[in-house]
């Protein structure tokens, strides 16, 4: 099966359920302690960078960004969760949504990108390890999946802090909270 026979296209809310059925079978229904949804908490994905990939009309894979900040400093996007339907995997479903999102937030001025994920994989579309130290994340996270990308270069230069949803880079967690998660995508 080639990649022609999929398409890409903005989310609908027709979609919801479809996506959420199919996040719940990637990540599995306890997704929602892992320490990324903690930077999705009291955000909405932003506007114009949600997108699926179709099979006809089947619903086969699923991208979103957030809103993050760092230090409550400099803005950037969270790009997840990534999600492809285990039978349309290998097919270039998950590049191609991530490049539809990075190429579309690079047209909307957004400067950076930060994920949590595996290197291997997420380095196929530029991204890279972010330094011991440099972002911390609000629960517990493998330092080696934690990367970034910039879409205008230099964007990350002295770019280091906490990483936070808005909300609650206004509200700083209490001491000891972030114990309660899970690392994850
Ligand atoms: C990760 C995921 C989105 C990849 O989607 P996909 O459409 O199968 O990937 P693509 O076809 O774009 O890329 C396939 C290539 O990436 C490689 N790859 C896929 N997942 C990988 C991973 N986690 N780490 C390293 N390489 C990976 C494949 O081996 C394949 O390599 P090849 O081209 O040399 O054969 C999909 O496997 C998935 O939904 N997994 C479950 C949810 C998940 O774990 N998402 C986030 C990962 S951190």
């Amino acid at each position: 099966m080639s990649n022609k026979s999929y398409s890409i296209a903005a989310e609908k809310p027709s979609d919801l359920s479809h996506i959420e059925q199919l996040l719940d079978d990637a990540f599995g229904l306890d997704r929602r302690i892992k320490t990324a949804y903690r930077l999705r908490e009291g955000s909405q994905p932003v506007d114009g960078l949600s997108f699926v990939a179709r099979l006809g009309d089947t619903l086969v894979g699923t991208i979103r960004f957030w809103p993050l900040r760092v230090a409550g400093r400099w803005s950037s996007l969270l790009l997840g969760p990534l999600a492809i339907q285990p039978d349309f995997r290998g097919y270039g479903c998950g590049i191609a949504l991530m490049e539809k999102g990075l190429e579309t937030a690079s047209q909307l001025g957004h400067e950076r990108v930060i994920l949590v994920g595996d290197e291997p994989y997420y380095s196929r579309v530029g991204f890279v390890r972010a330094k011991q130290g440099m972002l911390s994340l609000p629960g517990p996270v493998d330092p080696n999946r934690v990367l970034y990308r910039e879409l205008v270069d230099g964007a990350m230069n002295g770019v280091s802090g906490l990483v936070m949803s808005p909300v609650r880079s206004t509200a700083l967690t209490e001491p000891g909270e972030a114990e309660q998660t899970q690392d994850g995508c």
